[in-house]
């Protein structure tokens, strides 16, 4: 279907399954279309619709296989402030898990919405169903990354810095997992630093891993929590146990050197940043002391994912480069 306009000046359905479908220089324009849209409109409701309303008319399917409390409400909120509308599906409630197929499902999804956001178990699906639509598709979580979330980090971490991600240090905390993996991707488009401590079995992707680095972003990968979390100006984590695990016992047991506390983040920089994509579990991978307290960013980075996903849907349908 590629050739057919979706947007102002865009002729090729843009899909957006990795943060670096945004091409060279992408991610930054992203974000800085993010920061400034959000500005535009602060202090009023969350319902009201932006000035210029660029997606008036348009129709958004959000699709999901697993549960979803933020990515759900903030593709909605997103779609409406822009002058659009959402629907949201359980993936278990459409013909796909009575056997139809992905393309063809994509096929009938394209003449009826205008994008497509889907949360999917496997990434490989989210794959086969942009190769079949022909309107952009989000990817909103898969097994491998998570790059919706990874623009609401960058943009929090901006707001609370007060300087572009470019010029900080990350540490990330606990299991190589789909966020991680795509804060591997952000800092090599991005070129900040990131240590990942993580237990040997639980690294991250090593492909993404490569390719960051070929990027030139310096990212070490190592076993010590207290040393990654040494200077960082960011201290990120996330679930030991993510949506399909099914080796939780295991999980817990070798992940518990892996928690961020007081002690842990004492060891950070004085002014450093603390990133959870939520749901957190409390007393596992963070305390509450931590996730409560005042270098916690928790709160903003989950209202930001409104604003991070308005720029994504803008780039999708062709309203920003
Ligand atoms: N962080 C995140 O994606 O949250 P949900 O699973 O609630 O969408
Ligand atoms: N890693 C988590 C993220 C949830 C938003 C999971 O995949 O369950």
């Amino acid at each position: 279907m590629s050739g057919i306009a979706i947007g102002p000046g865009v002729t090729d359905v843009r899909h957006f399954l990795a943060l670096s479908d945004l091409g060279p220089g992408g991610l930054r324009r992203l974000l800085d279309a993010a920061h400034a849209r959000k500005q535009a409109r602060a202090g009023r409701p969350n319902g009201t619709v932006d000035d210029d309303a660029p997606l008036t008319g348009h129709v958004l399917a959000a699709i999901f296989e697993k549960p979803s409390t933020r990515t759900r409400l903030s593709f909605d909120i997103a779609m409406r402030q822009l002058g659009g509308e959402a629907i949201t599906i359980a993936a278990g409630d459409m013909q796909l898990g009575r056997g139809e197929t992905i393309a063809d499902t994509a096929r009938v999804l394209s003449g009826f919405v205008d994008a497509v956001m889907i949360r999917a178990n496997r990434h490989s699906d989210v794959e086969a169903l942009a190769a079949a639509a022909g309107v952009p598709v989000i990817n909103g979580l898969t097994d491998l990354s998570h790059p919706c979330q990874i623009v609401a980090d960058l943009m929090t971490v901006e707001e609370r810095l007060g300087r572009p991600v470019a010029s900080t240090r990350w540490a990330w905390i606990g299991d190589g997992n789909n966020v991680c993996n795509s804060i591997i991707e952000a800092a090599g488009l991005l070129g900040f630093d990131l240590v990942i401590a993580c237990p040997s079995a639980y690294g991250p992707n090593a492909a993404l891993l490569d390719a960051a680095r070929m990027r030139g972003a310096s990212i070490e990968v190592i076993d010590d929590p207290a040393h990654a979390a040494c200077g960082a100006d960011i201290v990120v984590t996330d679930t030991w146990v993510s949506m399909g695990d099914t080796d939780a016992d295991a999980r817990l047991h070798a992940f518990r050197a892996f928690q961020v506390n007081p002690d842990l983040m004492a060891r950070a920089a004085a002014h450093a940043v603390f990133l959870h994509c939520l749901p957190a579990h409390r007393g596992e991978e963070v305390t509450d002391a931590v996730i409560d307290g005042p270098q916690s960013a928790v709160w903003d980075e989950a209202a930001n994912r409104v604003h991070a996903q308005k720029a994504i849907l803008l780039w999708a349908l062709g309203w920003l480069d």
